[in-house]
């Protein structure tokens, strides 16, 4: 039977550090602000919101928030972001995704400053740790490194299979994977034989959106399984993209959902936040 990997008790002690630093970095007197910049009422997205609030609260940094109508037009909201840009009391800026259709995503990801690209999103971010240079790092990722790493997981030579491809998930990891020299394949919609590919991971990180549907013999004997899925049944129920209940009698170790990655991602916004803090030198 798996171990259970704790991401609420791992993340509440990333959380717990990052404290005692912005104390410290208070008292050199250089402070911290997030921009949270939202657009409509999106009822997740409203939850994300708040739950970011009150990380910073918590770490002890200020957070301005933008509430917008759904209306906004493109130009209104890259005029926000250049003066958030120039603001220089304003550390990180975060606009929370998705945004309305009218709104092009990608253009907004590439008007904010990529030293206040707390996401990560930013394709100048996403170039450095491509080529291993210092930069912010998408959150959901890091966190899933910082999972392996706290949990004593060795990357290290090991075969990474990861199952999904987006910007925000699948290709950062794998580059962070490559990072910590695993061998890495990355899986998507269009790849064959997925079942025999999976099961060849001594770490299996599955980000593909569809509930559930990494059965038992999808994983290797002793794997280790990261599950990035969230979903909610008819029961009101939170699940996975992985069976959990087949998975954990194969894995050695497991994420869990709820309470496995979802709290990392907030955790190291945070992280993010204090890095944009001290210039990104870390
Ligand atoms: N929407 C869902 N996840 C995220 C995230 O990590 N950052 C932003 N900005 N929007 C999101």
């Amino acid at each position: 039977m798996a171990e259970i990997i704790d991401g609420k008790k791992i993340s509440a002690e990333i959380k717990e550090e990052l404290k005692e630093k912005v104390a410290s970095l208070k008292s050199q007197g250089i402070e911290g602000c997030l921009a949270v910049v939202q657009v409509g009422d999106d009822p997740a997205s409203c939850v994300y919101v708040r739950n970011k609030k009150k990380a910073c609260e918590y770490i002890g940094i200020k957070s301005k928030s933008y509430e917008l109508p759904a209306e906004t037009t493109q130009e209104e909201l890259l005029k926000l972001i250049g003066q958030l840009n120039e603001d220089a009391s304003v550390n990180g800026i975060l606009v929370q995704l998705p945004l309305p259709s009218h709104i092009d995503e990608k253009t907004i990801i590439n008007g904010i400053s990529p030293k206040k690209d707390v996401d990560g999103f930013h394709p100048e971010s996403v170039g450095s740790l491509t080529i291993g240079q210092p930069g912010f790092v998408s959150c959901t990722p890091a966190g899933i490194i910082e999972l392996l790493k706290r949990s004593h997981v060795n990357i290290d030579g090991k075969n990474c299979v990861i199952v999904g491809r987006s910007n925000i998930v699948g290709k950062p990891m794998a580059l962070l994977m490559l990072r910590e020299n695993a061998t890495v394949t990355i899986t998507h919609s269009h790849t064959k034989n997925l079942q025999d590919i999976c099961k060849t991971a001594d770490i299996l990180i599955v980000a593909i959106g569809k509930n559930k549907f990494i059965t038992g013999d999808y994983i290797k004997e002793g794997a280790v399984v990261i599950d990035v899925g969230i979903h909610r049944d008819e029961n009101n129920k939170l699940s996975g993209d992985v069976k959990f209940d087949e998975a954990e009698k194969k894995a050695s170790l497991i994420t869990p959902v709820p309470g496995g990655v979802g709290p990392m991602t907030i955790a190291m916004l945070m992280y993010n936040c204090v890095k944009a803090m001290t210039g990104m030198k870390d």
